[in-house]
């Protein structure tokens, strides 16, 4: 058994990220792309400096496209099943960046019919609405309106469905059970699924009528999906799509990644201060048994989960992480202290977020599309007809 698994529907365990490479196949992302993404957009973000997003599949073509005076669009996603916390968020916040670096389109897929199929307790009904309570957060980030069509894969069934079809007659059950190890078990529509979360990626090229290239962020577990449309698209004319993908942000307790099914391990989007005090205050740190180890000991950053915290999403500043992360070893910070320092920030963001959350309420409108069929219309003007 390995000691950890990434699969688009299991994570778990600690994460070797070069063995994820090697496993899958991906590129890391090196000094060399580095500069040359640094030459486009002029500063680099701390994302990437820090190997958060780490690894990629054709990122310098997209980028070569792109200088050459041929644009790429974004697609990334959603699987609308609970709560958003903070690791789903870091993703979306890189994602936005792009866009506004790039002045680019994104199209954003909730897929609400995958947590419907893949989520044995999920209602249809459940699942549909938290693609409309998760769009609140995804809204809240500040995408632009103009340049981002966000979309409830039930919602928009029918462009999928009639391109998905397409894609579902090149890929056999053999290769989706080598691809995500779903056996005979699996429902049907399980084994269906994937073609629909491949449409996106050429959802600009069908409506512009010409190839355009698209660049997917995404956490790294979802790359058996893009490996397959990577595999299918060429078949169909279209371009490959290109992708830039990130690690996971951990848990709060030890091991494992941020979990919405584990409430202590995550920070969701619509905690309190007090959630938030309460969660960090608990988490597992490097630090030692106690204030005088501490300061005679030093405590050990790289197993603790506030320091992660701090160096993934809170602070961003490389001085002032390099700072605390030096105090803490020297035994001059205190676990208290550096805590409270990460409350106080995740609270701060927090605060506008949710502020934002509830403005979105009104901005649904400017971003989701969806296609509306009223059936018992259609009848009754066909009747009429008659
Ligand atoms: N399957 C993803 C999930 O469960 C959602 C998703 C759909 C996605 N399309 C995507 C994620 C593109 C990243 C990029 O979370």
């Amino acid at each position: 058994m390995p000691d950890f698994i990434v699969t688009p529907w299991e994570v778990s365990g600690e994460i070797d990220y070069e063995q994820i490479i090697k496993e899958f196949g991906i590129e890391p992302i090196d000094e060399k792309l580095l500069f040359y993404i640094k030459e486009i957009t002029k500063e680099i973000h701390p994302f990437l400096r820090r190997k958060i997003f780490f690894a990629h599949r054709d990122f310098k073509w997209i980028l070569d496209e792109y200088e050459k005076g041929n644009p790429f669009y974004l697609y990334t996603g959603r699987g609308p099943s609970g709560n958003v916390h903070l690791g789903h968020v870091m993703p979306w916040l890189f994602t936005k960046w792009l866009q506004d670096k790039f002045d680019v389109e994104l199209w954003f897929q909730l897929t609400d019919d995958e947590k419907f199929l893949f989520n044995q307790s999920l209602t249809y009904e459940e699942a549909y609405k938290y693609s409309y309570d998760n769009a609140l957060d995804i809204i809240a980030l500040g995408f632009d309106p103009k340049k981002t069509y966000l979309f409830s894969d039930i919602d928009l069934s029918g462009t999928l469905y009639r391109n998905a079809l397409k894609i579902a007659k090149k890929i056999t059950f053999s290769t989706i059970k080598a691809t995500f190890g779903l056996d005979n078990s699996a429902n049907i529509g399980q084994i269906f699924y994937t073609s629909i979360q491949t449409v996106p990626a050429i959802i600009k090229s069908i409506i512009d009528e010409k190839n355009v290239p698209c660049l997917i962020p995404h956490a790294v577990d979802q790359d058996p999906h893009f490996r397959l449309s990577r595999d299918v698209l060429p078949k169909l004319g279209y371009y490959k799509p290109a992708s830039i993908q990130c690690i996971f942000l951990p848990s709060l307790q030890q091991g494992g990644k941020m979990s919405a099914s584990i409430e202590t391990t995550a920070i969701f989007t619509q905690d309190s201060p007090k959630d938030v005090k309460k969660k960090v205050n608990n988490a597992f740190t490097g630090g030692q048994a106690n204030a005088k180890l501490q300061r005679e000991l030093g405590g050990d950053p790289s197993v603790c989960s506030v320091f992660k915290y701090h160096f993934m999403l809170f602070t961003l500043d490389d001085d002032e992480i390099r700072n605390i992360e030096s105090r803490c070893r020297g035994g001059d910070l205190l676990c208290g202290e550096c805590k409270n320092n990460l409350i106080q920030k995740i609270n701060s963001f927090l605060k506008k977020h949710q502020e934002e959350r509830e403005k979105a309420k009104d901005k649904l409108d400017s971003f989701l599309i969806k296609e509306k069929i009223d059936l018992k219309a259609m009848i009754r003007e066909k009747l009429k007809r008659l």
